[in-house]
């Protein structure tokens, strides 16, 4: 593999994974931290802390709001919270770069605050959804202006000076950031805020607001989240565990690359996030996890993956929430696979940091996948043999990683231009891939 450029990334066919590693800390937990850290009065530390780009941005966002943070390493973060009462009119535009879940739930968060601010991210986050957020906040008596009527960023929020109207929301996606965005907005609102979604989603906010003391409420199906307005939140020691997301494309890897064995350390695997587990499984995969934990609010273990012939399956319904940034990789992983993956219930990969299903299916085709889009998700025929080519990330993280995997089992030299973007969740793959394949 050739890593001198990351913005084209070379990949060989070659030797099987074995060794023991750890992932980088988890993106959503990390964007949390800092986010509640900044809201929370005292010194909240945040070890683990994933220094991506995405939550780079939320550490640049938070700082402009006036917070006081330190990263005296790329992986501990010091934030000093002063309360909402710390963050101030910034000066300049608040810009997220490539991460939703930065402008999302930091709209819900402004919405709250009484001065003006103006978000904005790359082209990507240009083109996603926001009414989705914008909507609920919206309706909680927020002031937000932006492009396609208020739908699109930039957006401009004129945080109330009053507080905000508590509201029972039933969201038509099961969406994190959406959820979120309302309960963060609701911590401003008198009386208490709820979220009803159709399917559950990931839980860090409700587990993480908790634990910095709010009063968070949960139905016992699981799908309806509620907060009280105006907690005292108190800073916390925050211990981030790894990214069950990242560690994903190790675990495809390994399962595919006959001969691979890994173990993982330590990564995070809340119920709402597992899915990448059952499904590896469900397709025969050899997968064990270990030493189950909870480790400050959330549940860690370590996982032991063995290559193991795969078979076809299909993915839909309820456990599509908890895998749904997984699918590009589980769609590599249905190619090597023997026989038909359907995925399906997936339309929200399509607004994720590119259309994940056109781009995977067309990509993948590249290298002589036999792939179909549907509307809401693919079908994929296993078995197909792979030969290497020139392919493109779109800019988009888990696009170029999954790729790059695919590409262990291609033919020739697989090429993945513009992998630059493996920094937003995996700063280190490329490097720890080789490292992996060198330990055969
Ligand atoms: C995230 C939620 C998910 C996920 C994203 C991170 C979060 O998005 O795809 O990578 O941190 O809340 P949606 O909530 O929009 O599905």
């Amino acid at each position: 593999m050739q890593t001198a450029s990351l913005k084209r990334l070379a990949v060989q066919p070659g030797p099987p994974l074995r060794g023991e590693t750890e992932v980088p800390g988890d993106k959503s937990i990390s964007h949390r931290a800092v986010m509640f850290g900044a809201l929370a009065k005292g010194v909240t530390r945040v070890h683990r802390f994933l220094p991506g780009q995405d939550c780079l941005s939320t550490i640049d966002c938070f700082r402009k709001l006036g917070v006081r943070i330190e990263q005296p390493s790329p992986s501990e973060v010091v934030v000093y919270g002063q309360g909402p009462g710390g963050l101030k009119e910034p000066s300049e535009v608040l810009d997220v770069g490539n991460s939703g879940t930065t402008i999302r739930l930091m709209t819900g968060i402004l919405s709250g605050l009484p001065f003006l601010s103006v978000v904005t991210g790359d082209g990507s986050i240009r083109r996603r959804p926001m009414g989705r957020v914008t909507r609920p906040l919206l309706e909680m008596g927020a002031s937000i202006w932006g492009r396609e009527n208020a739908t699109k960023a930039p957006l401009a929020i004129n945080g109330a000076s009053m507080a905000l109207e508590a509201i029972h929301y039933n969201s038509p996606v099961a969406s994190a950031q959406v959820k979120s965005a309302v309960l963060l907005a609701g911590l401003f609102a008198e009386g208490r805020t709820s979220v009803r979604e159709p399917l559950v989603s990931r839980d860090h906010t409700e587990r993480m607001l908790a634990a910095f003391g709010a009063k968070i409420g949960r139905s016992e199906d699981g799908l309806t989240a509620s907060v009280e307005g105006f907690p005292e939140l108190r800073a916390q020691e925050v211990e981030v565990p790894g990214d069950i997301s990242s560690a994903a494309f190790l675990l495809v890897a390994a399962s595919i690359v006959p001969g691979s064995e890994l173990v993982l350390y330590n990564i995070g695997v809340n119920p709402t996030r597992d899915g990448i587990i059952e499904v590896l499984r469900a397709m025969g995969g050899d997968v064990q996890v270990e030493n189950a934990r909870e480790v400050a609010g959330e549940l860690v273990a370590d996982l032991i993956v063995r290559s193991a012939p795969l078979k076809g399956t299909t993915i839909g319904g309820a456990i599509i929430p908890r895998l749904i940034d997984e699918l590009p990789i589980i769609a590599v992983a249905a190619l090597f696979a023997e026989g038909t993956t359907e995925i399906r219930d997936a339309a929200e990969m399509r607004v994720k940091e590119t259309d994940r299903i056109a781009v995977m299916a067309g990509e993948l085709r590249k290298l002589g996948a036999d792939i179909e889009e549907r509307p809401d998700g693919m079908i994929i025929r296993g078995g197909a043999s792979l030969r290497g080519a020139e392919t493109e990330s779109h800019g988009d993280h888990r696009v170029a990683m999954a790729l790059a995997v695919a590409g262990l089992l291609a033919e020739g030299e697989t090429v993945i231009n513009d992998a630059a973007s493996i920094d937003v969740s995996f700063p280190g793959f490329a490097e720890l891939l080789e490292t992996l394949r060198r330990g055969a």
